[in-house]
């Protein structure tokens, strides 16, 4: 068994930004939640650009990037336009991610398989300019070899297939999505890969995620924001950090 590498938290502070622009206003503001998500303890702070702005928006970035102290995780997708933004502002990480203009949310991990070549030369540019570069991948040997091949400092395992088996007590499946989490999580260690997780992460199933000892970092995001209109952003913060630590 490895023994287990410190566990980071990053807090992906996307859905203040859903709130603020469902008025279209600057209210709540996204770089707020960062700076106290920072103050309760978060390890880094994650914000997904997305293509049609959908939540972040650029400035939201620019505001993060002058103002942060722990590191930005800067996730998406693998175009030209977020590759340009990226080399301008060498963000700590690059998480990239596959993006569907009709989806609720990031359903699943990028087929890396497929798109080999291209990543590879997505990448290059990403890491020489300083980013540690991420991709988010399902528990799935091909795509994490993939994943090694083009040039990926870390992978992130996509957490949702377990999280919605839990949530509607499908406790079998949710076992087997935890199996291969946890294989994967140390096949990925295996091949020299840092390793992420997350989607979908909540208070009741963050600690067997937690205990896998490969998994260096969590990133947790919707179940942070919702809780935070019942009990305070930094007390759920607090919490989630605890859970972890208990877990470890
Ligand atoms: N990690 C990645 C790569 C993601 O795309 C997301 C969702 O934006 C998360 C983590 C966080 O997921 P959630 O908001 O469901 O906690």
């Amino acid at each position: 068994m490895t023994d287990a590498i410190k566990l980071r938290l990053g807090v992906n502070i996307d859905h203040v930004a859903t709130l603020r622009n469902a008025r279209g206003g600057v209210v709540p503001c996204p770089v707020r939640a960062a700076l106290i998500a920072q103050e309760a303890g978060a390890d880094g702070i994650t914000a997904h650009l997305r293509e049609d702005r959908r939540h972040i928006i650029d400035r939201d970035i620019d505001a993060l990037m002058a103002q942060l102290t722990v590191p930005l995780n800067f996730e998406m997708a693998a175009t030209d336009e977020m590759a340009q933004i990226a080399l301008r502002l060498t963000p700590h990480a690059v998480c990239i991610v596959p993006e569907k203009r009709e989806e609720r949310t990031t359903e699943g991990g990028l087929d890396v398989v497929r798109d080999e070549a291209a990543l590879a030369r997505y990448i290059a540019p990403l890491r020489e300019a300083g980013s540690r570069v991420s991709i988010f991948i399902g528990a799935d040997a091909a795509q994490i070899e993939a994943a090694a091949r083009v040039g990926a400092d870390v992978i992130e395992l996509h957490t949702g297939a377990y999280c919605d088996a839990h949530a509607e007590d499908r406790f079998m499946a949710r076992d087997t999505e935890l199996n291969a989490l946890r294989e994967m999580a140390t096949y990925a260690h295996s091949l020299g890969l840092e390793v992420h997780a997350g989607h979908g992460l909540t208070f009741d199933t963050v600690a067997p995620i937690a205990a896998l000892p490969e998994v260096a970092e969590l990133n947790i995001g919707h179940f942070l924001i919702g809780e935070a209109v019942f009990m305070g952003l930094k007390p759920a913060i607090v919490e989630m950090r605890r859970l972890m630590d208990a877990a470890r």
